[in-house]
């Protein structure tokens, strides 16, 4: 969601902060803004912000310019109000002294908003988070003896909702508040400064030693450091870590699109979510383990809870573990899961998939789950995420900073962490035999390679892509483990190039979808070798009768299927359950390719936010 950025130390605030949302824009960017504290003589709080994209904003500030070392900036992904300049963050109090951005939303901030105007505030904005500002400049108006920090731990339990708020003060320019509560924060210092960021890459450029703030903390942040307390003043700490990304590693470096550097990236990223899963003696770890093994063996059911394209990974992950584990899984949006009254027991492993840690719903799935004895297992791109705090257990996918809003490294390494944990599960049960075990990963050991392989179909799918971007729709189908991806690669295709791309299991076309096929209408066909080659085989037949032009991806050394379909992109033989690892790619590079004919935004898609911190 929206991107938040604090910085408060001896150089120009503004420089940082433009740098710091130009790496967060990814969160949201519907308009940005900035709050510079002009230190003079009479503190003032400099505020700007504009519709649209960063680009807006920055290039307006390139010749107005804004002097001051301490300040706030904001990319805003909109909830409440439209994206306008009006509603864009910062928000300041209506007697000019406070400032806030947020992330989140303030599910009370109606009944706030009629209190506040009852006692005489005026609003500027339709959005929720103006309540907050107003309230806190209230709070020291009506008892001057607080500081900012003292009426921001007033304010908070005023509030409904989740929400990372930072605020300045033109009364105390060197210094920034910040809370949360089921948003994410960090914090870091670097070189006589303090900074604070919604996510890792807004400190990476700074520091590599972050404090993830938790619940109901409050950060204050000067030039000399920062102090945590809990919402009664007492000290507190956050979660202390090290963060092991590459600076470099949210970067184009030379590509034009962070998304076909990220589909590049895949073999070393899957390479990296590999590395050292097993001990001395062979057998398989997790990163982190908060739970006694024994649990595991005693785990009878397992529910995987995923938003998005993570629920695709989980959807793959199922065939793994009910193949090697053997034991019953259901998989299931997060969003839907948390609401209903799931048969849980303590022996259920609920999987919890998301790469950023801090999806909203699935961390609400986590809790809800919990809440019920099951344990929980994160699969987490992110060290110290939300996520990754909460659960019982973490595996880390290592992909490194993914940019894209289209998930694509963090998808593959998803399903290579929960293959490895289906192996972990096998291994826990005894369902597998350790030589089965240590075959498997050896399998899986082989697939940087082979995705290195599958990347050079890259030509070939783009040039498709120009015929394809002309069609009005495209269809995918699959079966088996190649329906996860036929519903991922409609997924890629409608977030980036706005066309619309539904994914259907190949078995169901008959029912209903085929009745879509139009003559020379795109349909693309997950058509790997398997126990199922043949049944695809007859859907090819079924739509090709209809007057579709169909690109199978099927298995090298499958030249029959070219009687079937009218285009064929080749991945290297694997065990049935590793397709989906390869099949993606292609997928992967024909939703950037057409995306690219059609000039959509390729990393930035309209409407779309990396990570979902709102329900
Ligand atoms: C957003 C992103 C998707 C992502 C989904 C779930 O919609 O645009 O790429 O799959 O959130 O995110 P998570 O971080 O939980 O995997």
């Amino acid at each position: 969601m929206c991107g938040i950025i604090g910085y408060t130390g001896p150089a120009q605030a503004l420089d940082v902060l433009l740098a710091g949302l130009a790496t967060l824009e990814y969160r949201g960017y519907d308009s940005a803004g900035v709050v510079v504290v002009d230190d003079a003589q009479a503190p003032a709080l400099q505020v700007r912000k504009r519709q649209g994209k960063l680009s807006v904003l920055s290039g307006e500030l390139s010749t107005e310019g804004l002097t001051g070392r301490t300040g706030l900036g904001h990319t805003r992904w909109a909830t409440h109000g439209a994206p306008n300049d009006r509603n864009a963050h910062p928000h300041v109090s209506d007697d000019g002294a406070v400032a806030v951005i947020h992330n989140g939303i303030i599910e009370n901030h109606a009944p706030l908003r009629a209190e506040l105007t009852a006692a005489g505030h005026s609003f500027s904005s339709e959005t929720d988070t103006e309540v907050v500002v107003q309230l806190v400049a209230a709070a020291r108006a009506a008892d001057p003896s607080l500081d900012l920090a003292a009426a921001v731990r007033l304010v908070v339990p005023r509030l409904e909702g989740a929400f990372s708020l930072a605020f300045v003060d033109r009364r105390e320019p060197e210094v920034i508040v910040a809370t949360r509560r089921e948003a994410p924060l960090v914090l870091g210092r670097s070189q006589g400064s303090s900074l604070l960021a919604s996510d890792i890459a807004g400190l990476l450029v700074h520091t590599r030693e972050v404090e993830a703030l938790l619940d109901g903390q409050v950060a204050v942040l000067t030039p000399r450091g920062v102090t945590v307390t809990d919402l009664d003043g007492a000290p507190a700490q956050g979660h202390r870590f090290t963060v092991d990304w590459d600076v470099a590693a949210a970067e184009k470096q030379g590509y034009e699109h962070f998304m076909r550097k990220e589909i590049h990236e895949q073999p070393t990223a899957v390479r990296e979510t590999l590395l050292a899963r097993t001990d001395a003696e062979g057998v398989l770890i997790l990163d982190e383990l908060r739970l006694d093994p024994a649990e595991f063996r005693a785990v009878d059911t397992v529910v995987i809870v995923a938003c998005g394209t993570s629920f695709h990974a989980g959807m793959v992950a199922k065939y793994a573990i009910e193949h090697w584990a053997g034991i019953p899984v259901e998989v299931e949006i997060a969003s839907e899961f948390r609401y209903r009254d799931p048969i849980l027991s303590p022996h259920t492993l609920v999987v919890a998939v998301s790469q950023s840690g801090e999806t909203a719903d699935t961390l609400a799935a986590a809790a809800h789950a919990q809440e019920q004895r099951a344990k929980v297992v994160a699969v987490t791109n992110v060290v110290g995420s939300s996520l990754a705090r909460r659960a019982d257990a973490v595996l880390y996918t290592r992909a490194g900073p993914e940019i894209g809003v289209a998930g694509t490294k963090t998808f593959t390494t998803q399903i290579v962490a929960l293959d490895v944990l289906a192996l972990y599960l096998a291994q826990s049960r005894r369902a597998l035999f350790p030589d089965e075990c240590a075959d498997h990963l050896a399998r899986m050991e082989a697939l940087p390679e082979l995705i290195e392989q599958v990347l050079q179909c890259e030509p070939q799918v783009a040039e498709l892509a120009q015929v394809f971007a002309r069609s009005g729709y495209v269809m995918f189908v699959g079966r088996h483990v190649g329906l996860p991806i036929a519903l991922e690669g409609a997924l890629k295709l409608k977030e980036i190039s706005y066309l619309h791309a539904e994914g259907f299991a190949a078995g169901e076309m008959k029912h209903g979808p085929i009745a879509l096929i139009e003559p020379g209408g795109p349909v693309v066909a997950l058509a790997t070798r398997g126990h199922v080659r043949s049944k695809i085989v007859s859907n090819i037949a079924e739509v090709k009768a209809r007057g579709a032009v169909v690109l199978a991806i099927a298995t090298e050394g499958d030249t029959e299927i070219k009687e079937h379909a009218d285009h064929v992109v080749y991945v290297p033989e694997v065990h049935e359950l590793l397709y989906p690892i390869l099949t993606v790619v292609p997928l992967q590079l024909l939703a950037y390719a057409m995306a690219v004919a059609l000039d959509r935004d390729v990393d930035q898609p309209r409407n779309l936010a990396k990570t979902v911190t709102v329900e």
